[in-house]
């Protein structure tokens, strides 16, 4: 753990300024809108350590697939989510020296994410080698009221002398990721144009054909008093500014004021997006930054009235969820269908910003409870529009039916290339079928599933027919050759987790149906003809429900991951010298398959899944037995084992978990925050809280509470939408305070017993 940031409940706040830090700076101070994304780049540049980030949701490109040794079946090509036109850029040259923090001495240096207000800030005191002395303070914001806008303040203050200063707002499409297998430009620039005091330019990816055009305008000003200046206008092959010369006098102060819109061809037509960009850019420079920044902080305020989290007596913890609510409420807003949410959101490259099983197994359901219904059903629906992909992935494997989502997907194709993921991680097809269940559960929207969920029902469970096979020796059906959760280990047969889960979704899918013909019984025909099921195979899937195998050790009372599993030496974490950890920086890939040692919840994931039809007694067995032979090397880890210790009434474990989880990214854990935060990890934070601490669940259409509070907490409270109620729970070690502020009452079940609440009641502990 490297905690380098403050502590402090609203805001994330980094007090002196270190190079080795500044990558992962830039991931955690992001900012994004569900539509844009900007990682904490600075205006000015920085020859030091930096990833350029600005990102667009939707803009992919397909990266031609590297491979070692190609492998029939293997996708074509990578989906990368673009870095884009650099909007934030402000050179500034302090008489002709460029400031850049990397060749200065800097003090005073103070970055802060008001995560209340939705806007970053930063300012420093740079002494150049020439001795002057200048401040800077900059403030800027990607709009979620106006989602194309982005804005910044930059002020320049002349500490110890009277001079020239040259600014130079532009806006550069000569970008690259990072991450191109072939060293590529994925861009080409269509078109520019440049005016004093505006710039245009337009954009379009290779082989996808999307279209992004940028349009910035700004205002400078000297103290308080708006000033025309010298201008020069300033194009080159991929960029177009201006440059604008001053002079100004010690303390004296000048601001820009930088507006920018960005525009793209996903949501209007191509010859129309300059003049599209003008008008939404002109808007915002209307209205102007100080309206905006007031417009910005209302809507967030309305978000966290929404989502937040209160945590009294102990401020990591505080900071630390807030943090999680801002970067999931800025990563996805729910209004586009054909969005989802990449493991990285908004704030790095990593993982190409595609969709992964993340989203349905960690995602959905603090959307479900923060945010109006639609916008987890949207997360829903992007994989039913994608079924006919996930059908055609299933036929590319050779399948003769049904239908396996990609493990990695921006369009619903696959886009992942190594085999033991690819082709063997297949249960995340049961992530998506428990997505449905989850939503139907949380909203009772039925509806749902005889219009779209029942159809990506039917194909999965038809995949996991085809996918299983029978045993003669056994006398059970089995599956073979999968990668479970834990991904350290590959090609094992009969993975508990995936068994298990695809005998569930054969059961659900049956239950569905079975639902659907009893209370529609004309729907329910329809479907048959539309989804030509046929009574031979719903029969097969009633007896691999039955006959499916399940790896056990009767003496531990255990579900075992994986057949032979006990034959793997077996060690605890604890035993490992600490140096070795995390074992996948420190071991050799042969050492970690071989070793028992497990990367992420398996078996527990699917008694998280599942607990509704598992004792406490077997999942207490399964859970002191993997949760020391976990390492916890994916952020996905610690969430579910929080969520478990608390049903298992194990605090400490529970809340050594949760702090793991949410301060992951701020504390840097893994080391690996410099490539973005771990946003998909951080909607598990909020479960470990609201399922975990708050025992959130539903059953049988009523809401059911079972609270308890870490013992370092003196109270928490979180707020959560359900079925047209928003309801508050504040919990301290004796009370638990529920609020139902609707008209309607409310039937809850809090500690086993039933109360019906309109207004506020509090249950004494
Ligand atoms: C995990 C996967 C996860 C992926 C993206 C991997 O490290 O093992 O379960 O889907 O990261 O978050």
């Amino acid at each position: 753990m490297k905690r380098y940031l403050e502590l402090d409940p609203w805001n994330i706040v980094e007090n002196s300024f270190n190079d080795i830090n500044n990558k992962v700076s830039e991931s955690i101070f992001s900012l994004g809108n569900g539509y844009m994304g900007q990682r904490a780049n600075f205006e000015e540049g920085y020859t030091g350590s930096t990833l350029a980030g600005t990102y667009m949701a939707g803009i992919y490109y397909p990266d031609k697939t590297k491979f070692g040794w190609w492998k029939n079946g293997y996708p074509e090509y990578f989906a990368k989510v673009l870095n884009c036109t650099n909007w934030i850029g402000i050179d500034v040259y302090i008489e002709d020296t460029k400031l850049d923090i990397a060749q200065c001495d800097v003090s005073n240096f103070s970055r802060i994410l008001n995560m209340k207000e939705g806007y970053l800030y930063r300012s420093f005191i740079a002494t150049l080698k020439s001795g002057n002395e200048v401040k800077i303070e900059t403030k800027r914001f990607v709009s979620i009221v106006d989602k194309e806008i982005g804005a910044i303040e930059y002020s320049i203050t002349p500490l110890n002398f009277n001079g020239n200063i040259t600014i130079s707002p532009y806006l550069d499409g000569d970008i690259k990721n990072e991450d191109a297998n072939y060293d590529e430009k994925f861009w080409e620039t269509i078109s520019k144009q440049t005016g004093l005091g505006n710039a245009y330019l337009t954009l379009k990816t290779k082989k996808t054909d999307f279209y992004l055009c940028s349009a910035m305008k700004y205002d400078i000003f000297k103290d308080n008093a708006k000033v025309a200046c010298e201008i020069e206008m300033i194009e080159k092959e991929k960029l177009v500014g201006n440059v604008v010369r001053l002079n100004l006098i010690k303390d004296e102060r000048m601001t820009i004021f930088k507006y920018v819109a960005n525009v793209t061809s996903r949501d209007f037509k191509i010859h129309e997006l300059t003049e599209i960009a003008k008008q939404k850019l002109n808007k915002a420079y209307i209205k102007g930054f100080s309206k905006m920044a007031e417009e910005q902080a209302n809507a967030w305020e309305e978000k966290w009235k929404a989502s937040d989290i209160i945590i009294q007596g102990d401020l990591a913890a505080q900071q630390a969820i807030r943090f999680n609510i801002f970067q999931l409420n800025q990563t996805y807003t729910g209004e586009d269908s054909r969005l989802n949410i990449g493991p990285k959101g908004f704030t790095g490259e990593k993982y190409g910003g595609s969709t992964y099983w993340d989203t349905e197994a960690y995602c959905v359901p603090f959307y479900l409870s923060t945010a109006d219904e639609k916008i987890s059903k949207n997360l829903l629906i992007y994989r039913y529009k994608q079924l006919d992909k996930a059908k055609e992935n299933a036929r590319k494997l050779g399948y003769k039916k049904g239908a396996l989502y990609p493990m990695v997907t921006m369009n619903g194709e696959e886009c992942h290339n190594e085999w033991e993921i690819t082709f063997e991680e297949i249960h995340r097809n049961g992530a998506v079928a428990y997505a449905i269940y989850n939503y139907v559960n949380y909203t009772g929207d039925k509806e749902y599933l005889t219009r779209y969920g029942v159809d990506v029902l039917i194909e999965i469970s038809r995949f996991w027919e085809e996918r299983v096979n029978y045993s003669q020796e056994k006398n059970k059906y089995v599956i073979l050759g999968v990668t479970g959760p834990n991904e350290y280990e590959n090609n094992v047969n009969n993975n508990w987790y995936t068994n298990r889960i695809a005998v569930w979704t054969m059961e659900y899918t049956i239950k569905v149906l079975s639902n659907i013909k009893d209370e529609e019984p004309k729907k329910y025909e329809d479907l048959i003809k539309k989804l030509k099921i046929q009574v031979s195979e719903v029969d097969k899937w009633k007896d691999i429900i039955e006959n499916m195998f399940y790896p056990k050790n009767e003496k531990l009372g255990i579900f075992l991951q994986q057949d032979g599993y006990m034959d793997k030496e077996q060690i605890l974490v604890d035993a490992l010298p600490k140096e070795n950890l995390p074992i996948n920086k420190h071991w050799s890939w042969d050492r970690i398959l071989r070793s028992c040692f497990i990367k992420q919840a398996d078996v527990l994931q699917g008694l998280y899944f599942l607990q509704h039809l598992y004792d406490l007694e077997t999942i207490r067995k399964n859970y002191e037995f993997y949760e020391p032979r976990t390492v916890h090397e994916s952020s996905l880890s610690p969430c579910i084992h929080s969520i478990l210790a608390s049903k298992l009434d194990m605090k400490e474990k529970a809340y050594e978990m949760y702090l793991r989880t949410s301060r992951l990214d701020i504390d840097n854990y893994n080391d690996d925050t410099e490539d973005g935060c771990h946003i998909t990890s951080m909607a598990g934070t909020w479960m470990s809280i609201v399922e975990g601490f708050g025992g959130l669940k539903v059953k049988d259409d009523i809401l059911t509470l079972d609270p308890s509070i870490p013992k370092e907490w003196q109270l928490f409270s979180f707020k959560i939408r359900y079925r047209g109620f928003l309801i508050k729970v504040k919990v301290t070690e004796n009370s638990i305070e529920i609020t139902n502020d609707s008209s309607e009452k409310l039937h809850i079940i809090v500690k086993k017993k039933d109360y019906i609440i309109l207004g506020s009641i509090t249950i004494k502990v």
